[in-house]
């Protein structure tokens, strides 16, 4: 029989039912998710609004280009409009986070006609070849080099900032480096970021395919730094599970492109439309972004009061719900140990257990979390030890 290419390392688990923050297995067992596809399902695994407008629009159109007109990329494009700064008036939907910063690249390279681009290091953008030139682990780019000019920085140093010059087409940053470790951008170093390309005329693209849609306690994470990019990406939770990103930039950008700059078969079609349509109204009619910053300060608070002791703890860090527990070893056991105990947690960077939440978490949830996490790194201490 066929096989799926083993790209990912399986965790031995048959999912065969879903609901908000909960998974279950083929053997009814319940686990608690914060995993959540990468952080797809913030607003809920099955989300009851976004399946309405998905559903709906099945059966009334399922696919168009963006050639067509349909009422519900009207209605979509309303809904974001109270989602996004005001100068933020040009979107285009794609269906992968990669895809958007691809067409970020891209939109950079035409306006400033430059053809270096900056990123930095720990970054993670994406794996088709420009999002992969600006992704910073070796081990995912080098099979696959030559690939775009990129120098890559040190991220949340200002003095590396003044390598930035007039040959640069863009920097592209996430405010908080999700895959790599999860690292808060320090706000001095995002506005020094805004600055110095303002001066040397790189354009200044923000990657919130993790962090944004509210995560991080404000729709945008960009907007916790007092900066606006000039162009920003999103992915992940914007479709509430249905696969979609986005690209947003402001007039000055958008008028400069033209018919076949860019295009893909599936962009913006209705079907994504109508996910988006869902996903922002559930955001707006259950303060997402507020319930994500108190419910993050909880679980932080706990996770920081009851696993600091541990001498294997580094560090507890993270912005609302994305949050990362620093470890001084390699987590993987750990996280096997968590999923034992029926809670599902993901790897970032080296060292970092992450904990991507459905919005809904609650405070029982995060007690479930806290004492699989516990028994995690007790096991793991003791192995540690008696190797
Ligand atoms: C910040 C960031 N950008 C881009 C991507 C790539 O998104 P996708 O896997 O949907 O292509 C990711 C995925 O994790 C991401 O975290």
């Amino acid at each position: 029989m066929i096989k799926l290419i083993s790209f990912f390392g399986s965790r031995g688990l048959k999912i065969v039912k879903a609901e908000n923050q909960y998974v279950w297995d083929d053997k009814d067992n319940k686990y608690l998710d914060l995993h959540a596809g990468h952080g797809v399902a913030f607003l809920g695994h099955n989300n009851k609004i976004v399946i309405e407008y998905l559903i709906k629009q099945m059966n009334e159109v399922m696919t168009l280009t963006p050639a067509f007109e349909t009422p519900i990329r009207e209605e979509m494009l309303r809904e974001l409009s109270d989602l996004v700064p005001t100068n933020f008036n040009n979107v285009f939907l794609q269906n992968s986070g990669a895809e958007a910063v691809e067409l970020a690249l891209k939109v950079a390279r035409k306006i400033t006609k430059r053809k270096k681009f900056i990123a930095f290091k720990n970054s993670f953008h994406g794996r088709t070849f420009g999002a992969l030139s600006v992704t910073w682990n070796k081990k995912y780019r080098e099979p696959f080099e030559p690939l775009l000019d990129v120098e890559f920085l040190t991220f949340n140093s200002v003095e590396e900032l003044k390598k930035i010059n007039e040959d640069v087409a863009a920097v592209i940053v996430e405010p908080i480096q999700g895959e790599g470790g999860v690292n808060p951008a320090t706000p001095e170093f995002m506005k020094a970021l805004r600055e110095v390309t303002k001066e040397k005329g790189a354009l200044l693209i923000v990657d919130e395919v993790q962090t944004g849609f509210g995560r991080t306690g404000k729709v945008w994470a960009f907007q916790h730094f007092g900066i606006e990019p000039d162009i920003f990406t999103a992915g992940k939770a914007i479709g509430g599970g249905f696969p979609v990103s986005a690209v947003f930039m402001p007039d000055w950008i958008a008028q400069n492109l033209e018919e076949g700059d860019h295009g893909s078969t599936y962009g913006s079609n209705p079907l994504a439309a109508a996910a988006v349509t869902g996903a922002s109204k559930v955001l707006k009619t259950f303060n997402v972004p507020e319930q994500a910053r108190l419910k993050g300060e909880t679980f932080i608070k706990l996770l920081r009061e009851n696993l600091s002791e541990f001498r294997s703890v580094r560090e507890i860090r993270g912005m609302g719900l994305m949050i990362g527990v620093d470890l001084r070893f390699n987590p993987s056991l750990a996280i096997n140990i968590m999923q034992q105990e029926r809670v599902i947690a993901l790897k970032a960077g080296i060292t970092t257990i992450r904990f991507l939440p459905p919005y809904m978490i609650t405070t029982e949830d995060m007690e479930w979390a806290l004492n699989a996490a516990r028994r995690g790194i007790i096991e793991t201490e003791r192995k540690k030890t008696s190797v």
